[in-house]
């Protein structure tokens, strides 16, 4: 049984750095754009007010309108930048694929990174084969119009408790996923039923604070994970602020 993951929103200190760089503050860039809208949430959650069912409903309601009428891919994918951002963002995380083998996007939103992996990874002579799970069934039918190949590939579900026919070999997720108290349960969930035996689950990307210690890896580690490997790319427009990622591995 995972141990219980650290409970009640975190907001950093404001301090003299509470400014914005590149239009952001720090706590938009480690918390999220829009986190002023999602701790009521996470604290209606933990003072026992809704159960899960409606914490994913609340952001759902946040998140689907704001990617659906967004103009741009990265947009409808959550993220605010250019393309060169958005590569930078995002391609560090394949630091963890190393080898040909499908791959699960958790939350994939319009299905971009689908997209984007398949093109990165074969740029550096690996093959994979591309899947999504997707809540949001608005967002699910997005991805599935803007890729009508692989639209029988993206699976509409919650993370936290969907039961794949098949493994998949490297598995990307997002703690944020699910309340704060289930994010044990989500990782326990994925790396027993998701992930293929000798496969891969990557958590990431997230902010953090530049030369901090890895925060997140840290929680996950603490709650009995052991982590395999982990990467890290400065963030292109707030030096204060890193990206990473982090990845456990399943064995044969
Ligand atoms: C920020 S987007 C991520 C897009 C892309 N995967 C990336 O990494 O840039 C997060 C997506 O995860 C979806 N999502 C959130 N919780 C989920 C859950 N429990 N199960 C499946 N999808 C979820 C949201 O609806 C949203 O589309």
């Amino acid at each position: 049984m995972p141990a219980q993951a650290r409970s009640g929103p975190t907001l950093l200190p404001v301090t003299a750095d509470d400014g914005r760089v590149g239009g952001s503050t720090l706590n938009d860039r480690i918390l999220g754009r829009g986190w002023q809208r999602f701790q009521p949430i996470e604290a209606a959650f933990q003072r026992g007010e809704i159960d899960a069912a409606e914490w994913h409903a609340r952001i759902g309601a946040v998140i689907g309108p704001a990617y659906l009428s967004a103009t741009d891919p990265r947009a409808q994918s959550g993220f605010a930048g250019s393309p060169a951002e958005w590569e930078s963002a995002r391609r560090f995380l394949f630091a963890a694929i190393r080898r040909d083998g499908t791959f699960l996007d958790v939350g994939c939103a319009n299905g971009l990174l689908l997209e984007c992996a398949v093109r990165w990874l074969a740029e550096d002579g690996v093959t994979i084969e591309p899947f999504g799970l997707e809540i949001l069934p608005e967002l699910a039918a997005l991805a599935r119009q803007r890729l009508p190949n692989w639209a029988d590939r993206i699976i509409i579900g919650n993370a936290l408790d969907w039961m794949p026919h098949r493994r998949f070999d490297f598995v990307r997720t997002g703690l944020e996923y699910v309340p704060a108290p289930l994010r044990p349960q989500l990782l326990a969930h994925l790396l027993e039923d998701v992930v293929a035996p000798g496969g891969r689950l990557i958590v990431g990307a997230h902010s953090e604070p530049a030369g901090s210690p890895p925060d997140l890896q840290s929680e996950v580690s603490d709650w009995g994970f052991t982590v395999a490997g982990a990467a890290e790319i400065p963030h292109t427009k707030d030096y204060r602020v890193v990206r990473r990622a982090f990845w456990l591995d399943k064995p044969l």
